[in-house]
């Protein structure tokens, strides 16, 4: 029977393991903390991104700078908050210049992500942007080919069931890219997800409406 308790350990075992065994301590970091996770490791949903950035460095924490701040729109518009959610990244340390992953930095560090999934076994994943996504499903397809498509990822490891994972854009993109149709397509992903969750899908402001 999985407890609260039982989860919380799992994970900060996870941690702890993670932390010994520093696997980016094979690869150039520009980081002062390991970002590990946030929200509830009980929850249903789970957002997947990249790597900290340097807001998320300075306070340990994933998600907390320009791109976390539309990525808690995204939530709110969902219905949801940011406690009841639980959100992690492939790489737990910052790369220099906000890189992105390298194909062997994603091997190194992704199996302590899959092990987050394993622990918090949620019945979605929503991956932001192409890393994350390439790190679940292990496809060389295009972001626009595989976001608003339902995937399935299966944590290897005892006793895991499969997820499923919805791929869509990752916020620092939309920031990028702040076009309607983006904001329309990324709306229509969560959409989807909410509609999985059985979260009630009626009228609530559509992501990033009435920002500049
Ligand atoms: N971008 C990510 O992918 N992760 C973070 O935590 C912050 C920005």
């Amino acid at each position: 029977m999985r407890t609260k308790a039982a989860i919380e350990r799992a994970m900060e075992e996870l941690r702890a393991r993670y932390e010994a065994d520093a696997p980016h301590q094979h690869f150039v970091t520009d980081h002062h903390s390991i970002v590990w996770g946030d929200g509830d490791p009980c929850a249903r949903l789970m957002f997947v991104g990249e790597a900290p950035g340097a807001d998320e460095d300075r306070q340990g924490v994933p998600f907390v700078g320009r791109a976390g701040q539309l990525l808690n729109k995204m939530i709110a518009a969902m219905g949801l908050s940011r406690e009841q959610v639980y959100i992690a990244n492939v790489l737990k340390t910052r790369p220099p210049d906000n890189a992105t992953p390298t194909s062997e930095e994603i091997r190194l560090c992704a199996p302590y992500l899959y092990e987050q999934i394993r622990i918090v076994s949620p019945q979605v994943v929503v991956t932001l942007g192409l890393p994350a996504t390439r790190a679940l499903l292990g496809t060389m397809e295009s972001m626009s080919r595989l976001r608003g498509r339902w995937a399935t990822f299966t944590p290897p490891g005892p006793e895991s069931t499969p997820v499923k994972v919805m791929p869509t854009y990752h916020p620092a993109f939309l920031l990028r890219s702040y076009t309607p149709e983006n904001r329309r397509l990324v709306w229509s992903d969560l959409q989807q997800v909410m509609a999985e969750l059985g979260l009630d899908q009626g009228v609530r402001p559509k992501v990033g409406e009435g920002e500049a």
